[in-house]
């Protein structure tokens, strides 16, 4: 007998809330709708419509994949950024509202140069899957070309895929190696979302995210900040940023107070300074040289 949509809904429901996943009701939505190609408004006008049999099935699967706590964004291989769909997959990180604070504030900082007759070349280090270089590309036609940096090889395909669905691959250069070893050139404005969670943080963290996105996208030693100081330590020492150069870092939590005394140290008549998420923690450093 056809299964109305719902049925579907209801027993995904049910099956979502005994496996303890938080909205059962909404992440059920989420992947009829994917499967139906129906939105949530239409799903509830026309419930009793049937499903088919491959859409029984696909739901059945999707239904399955989240009980077992993968994300949806895995499931449906897409995950909105900046307004922009993102192929992803577990060889990225999958990209963050959070993170989306830090295009904003690039964005804010090439439009000022370009205002005044200043080309920025700007690096993002750690692109996992290339979401905040291509927002950026996207969103601001001007910049002919920006650098997008990962050690992982397998991320670095998955931004691939991203370049070349937005248009941009032409001016989002991707380059594997370790943090700004691979620039081969000098930057105005160097963008990092570089993993900050400690490996002393893992009790606290979601099942979704532990056993399924990379951990090479997630740790950075005991405290997260492992990678985060030897960014800094190598822009100094390697003379990666031009004069006036600028760097953007998405920090963790309580991350603030312990980097600015060690930016200060790096660069003493820079002007370091924080912002704020709408939660009102710090989220965001600016390093202006
Ligand atoms: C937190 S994820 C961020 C991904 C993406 N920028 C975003 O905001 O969604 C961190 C990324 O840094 C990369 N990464 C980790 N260690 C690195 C290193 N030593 N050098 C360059 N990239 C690194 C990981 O592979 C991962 O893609």
């Amino acid at each position: 007998m056809a299964l109305t949509l719902e049925v579907l809904w209801r027993r995904g429901t049910e099956k979502l809330t005994r496996s303890k996943i938080i909205r059962p009701r909404l992440d059920a939505q989420v992947l009829l709708s994917a499967v139906t190609g129906l939105d949530r408004a239409q799903l509830m006008t026309y419930p009793e419509r049937e499903a088919t049999e491959q859409q029984v099935q696909q739901f059945r699967t999707f239904i399955q994949r989240r009980s077992d706590n993968e994300p949806i964004a895995y499931i449906l291989n897409n995950k909105e950024f900046y307004r922009l769909d993102f192929f992803v997959d577990q060889r990225v990180l999958i990209p963050r509202p959070d993170t989306e604070m830090l295009v904003e504030q690039a964005l804010g900082i090439i439009e000022q140069r370009i205002a005044v007759g200043e080309t920025p070349l700007v690096a993002d280090i750690g692109t996992g899957s290339g979401a905040i270089p291509i927002a950026i590309a996207v969103n601001e036609p001007r910049l002919p070309r920006i650098y997008a940096c990962d050690v992982s090889p397998d991320a670095l395909a998955v931004a691939r895929i991203n370049s070349e669905r937005h248009n941009v691959a032409d001016r989002v250069f991707l380059l594997n190696g370790n943090l700004v070893e691979p620039l081969p050139e000098t930057v105005d404005i160097l963008l990092a979302n570089l993993p900050y969670v400690g490996t002393g943080e893992v009790g606290s963290m979601s099942r979704d995210v532990l056993a399924y996105e990379p951990h090479l996208a997630l740790f950075s030693g005991p405290h997260g900040l492992d990678l985060l100081y030897q960014l800094c330590e190598d822009i100094q020492q390697s003379g990666t940023l031009k004069d006036r150069g600028v760097i953007l870092l998405e920090i963790g939590y309580q991350q603030s107070e312990l980097l600015t005394p060690m930016l200060k140290n790096l660069w003493p008549t820079a002007t370091v300074s924080s912002q704020k998420d709408y939660a009102g923690w710090n989220r965001l450093i600016q390093v202006c040289l």
